[in-house]
């Protein structure tokens, strides 16, 4: 008998042909976010479910799912799934890291360079027709090469990214939740693992990679922001929740830090009020992985990991390997 698997939004067609060797799969037809309330339905239909960063895999979902054999999360921040919950009940659960990672730096540099030379406030400019010509004193920005790079989670986006500064000369510390140092890190660039104080307090670029956990959850607060340069800059392509949004506002709005090219927003898809209105940043809408070859790629791994999952082996990217250990 061929498997039952639901896709809760449309993903490239790439990651449906492979599922589709070995399974009858389902996809919901609406281009929106799957509501919770249906997804709870679907949940009991099927065999392998593939999901995405906006689906909430909770223990409620987990109760609903009786025959699901897997979960496949098309993103590789997982906050969204109560992994210790799928583990108890030995639901295999697993994501997609590795195929996005330069995208995302990528994302973050695009960010690292939109809010320091100011080029979205500069392009509405000429786009408004009141650009009246060239002055000495217009858009006058940050400055990249030179000054010093904080990476907040030095992982495989987090190094991908500090790398990608080697073109520009800079200083590159880092934190990590681990205490861990990144042997990549100090030997290609003589980086720094600092206290995250310390961090705050030198760096002229912070740029967020940390997973969303209890720990991380408003790292980024008043408090943080209040030790930043007023010239730093604070980019985040990780997840919202990160920083205390109304927080960065209040910094921004008063002038305590420099700017901010975010991503991810605590509360998507909205932002928090004030934050849109202010020139001093740049805001995108979650586009970190949204290149063609990592949102392909993504759809081959979850297709992959959820066969796998269906065939009872160990899918490539497992979020709870412990389950295969016997
Ligand atoms: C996107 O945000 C992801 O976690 O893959
Ligand atoms: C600026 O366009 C310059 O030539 O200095």
């Amino acid at each position: 008998d061929r498997f039952k698997v639901y896709i809760t939004r449309q993903i490239p067609q790439e990651g449906i042909d492979l599922l589709s060797r070995v399974a009858d799969v389902d996809v919901n037809p609406e281009d929106a976010p799957l509501p919770h309330a249906t997804l709870l339905e679907k949940a009991a239909l099927y065999d392998g479910i593939i999901g995405l960063l906006t689906d909430r895999i909770d223990a409620e979902f987990m109760d609903a799912a009786t025959q699901l054999k897997g979960y496949a999360n098309y993103a590789v921040g997982f906050d969204n799934i109560d992994v210790a919950a799928a583990t108890r009940r030995n639901l295999p659960v697993s994501n997609t890291p590795g195929v996005l990672t330069d995208a995302t730096a990528e994302c973050a540099w695009a960010l690292i360079f939109a809010v320091s030379r100011r080029v979205v406030e500069s392009d509405a400019v000429m786009r408004s027709g009141s650009w009246s010509g060239w002055g000495p004193l217009q858009f006058i920005g940050g400055d990249i090469s030179g000054k010093t790079l904080g990476i907040v989670g030095a992982g495989r986006i987090g190094t991908a990214t500090a790398l990608m500064s080697r073109g520009f000369g800079m200083k590159v510390l880092y934190t990590s939740s681990s205490g861990r140092r990144n042997d990549i890190l100090d030997s290609q660039l003589g980086a720094s693992l600092v206290p995250f104080d310390t961090l705050l307090q030198e760096a002229d670029f912070i740029s967020i990679h940390a997973p969303l956990t209890e720990q991380t959850r408003h790292m980024f607060n008043a408090e943080a922001f209040a030790q930043m340069k007023q010239t730093a800059y604070v980019i985040n392509t990780a997840r919202g929740p990160v920083i205390k949004e109304d927080d960065l506002v209040a910094a921004l709005q008063t002038g305590q830090i420099a700017g901010a090219g975010l991503d991810v927003f605590e509360n998507e898809p909205n932002m928090a009020p004030g934050l849109a209105s202010l020139d001093s940043v740049v805001v995108l809408p979650h586009i970190g992985s949204a290149t063609k070859s990592s949102r392909t790629n993504m759809a081959t791994l979850a297709a992959s990991n959820l066969i796998a999952m269906l065939q009872g082996r160990q899918p490539e990217t497992c979020l709870n390997p412990e389950l295969y250990d016997s």
